[in-house]
């Protein structure tokens, strides 16, 4: 399982570290792992069974480092690389909706181009406070928001233990699938 995002500031990363974390509440550590767009390992990305795309929204968008990825990987869209493989999806940003919801569906519809299979985030919010499991109340994928501030202090704690939470989830999700022979 790979998860692949763009952050500029460090608060996108520590999303993608705490998916991570969750992940390997499941899986073996070598098994899980955050990519940073601008560092990719292509063959860890082309053997995993799940990859999970995040970025910072700029503009109600992925950011530009984030398309550049995207664009990058049009040959293996040609040749079909990617078909079968499942996805899933995450988005940070400063405001409260922030858009967020329109980068998730960018990376979805990028994930269907590519012929994966979408995995959502199937928990209900308990409740709408800063410690609150996704206060945010999204389902296509998950959201997190931070303010102003460094990434240790921001996102909140809900949303870093909704992150965990989606990773264990994803992981699970994986594994319960898996291929018997
Ligand atoms: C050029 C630019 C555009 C931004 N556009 C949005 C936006 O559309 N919606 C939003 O909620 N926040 C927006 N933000 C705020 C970022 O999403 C926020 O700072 C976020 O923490 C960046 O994540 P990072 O630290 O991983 O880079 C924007 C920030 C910049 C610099």
């Amino acid at each position: 399982m790979a998860v692949i995002y763009h952050s500029n500031y460090g608060h996108t990363q520590r999303v993608a570290e705490a998916i991570v974390t969750g992940a390997r509440q499941q899986l073996p550590e070598t098994q899980a792992k955050a990519v940073d767009v601008n560092d990719v390992d292509w063959d860890f990305l082309d053997q995993a069974d799940l990859l999970v795309f995040g970025s910072a929204v700029y503009m109600g968008s992925v950011t530009a480092g984030f398309k550049t990825f995207m664009d990058a990987t049009s040959k293996r869209w040609y040749h079909g690389k990617w078909q079968g493989k499942w996805a899933a999806g995450f988005a940070n940003s400063g405001g409260l909706s922030g858009d967020k919801l329109a980068v998730l569906q960018q990376i979805c519809l990028y994930s269907m181009q590519h012929g994966m299979n979408w995995i959502g985030l199937p928990l209900k919010p308990t409740g709408h406070e800063p410690h609150d499991l996704n206060r945010l109340s999204s389902n296509l994928g998950l959201m997190s928001q931070s303010l102003d501030g460094p990434p240790e202090e921001t996102p909140g704690v809900g949303d870093i233990d909704t992150a965990i939470w989606f990773g264990d989830h994803l992981a699970k999700t994986i594994i319960k699938h898996q291929p018997t022979s």
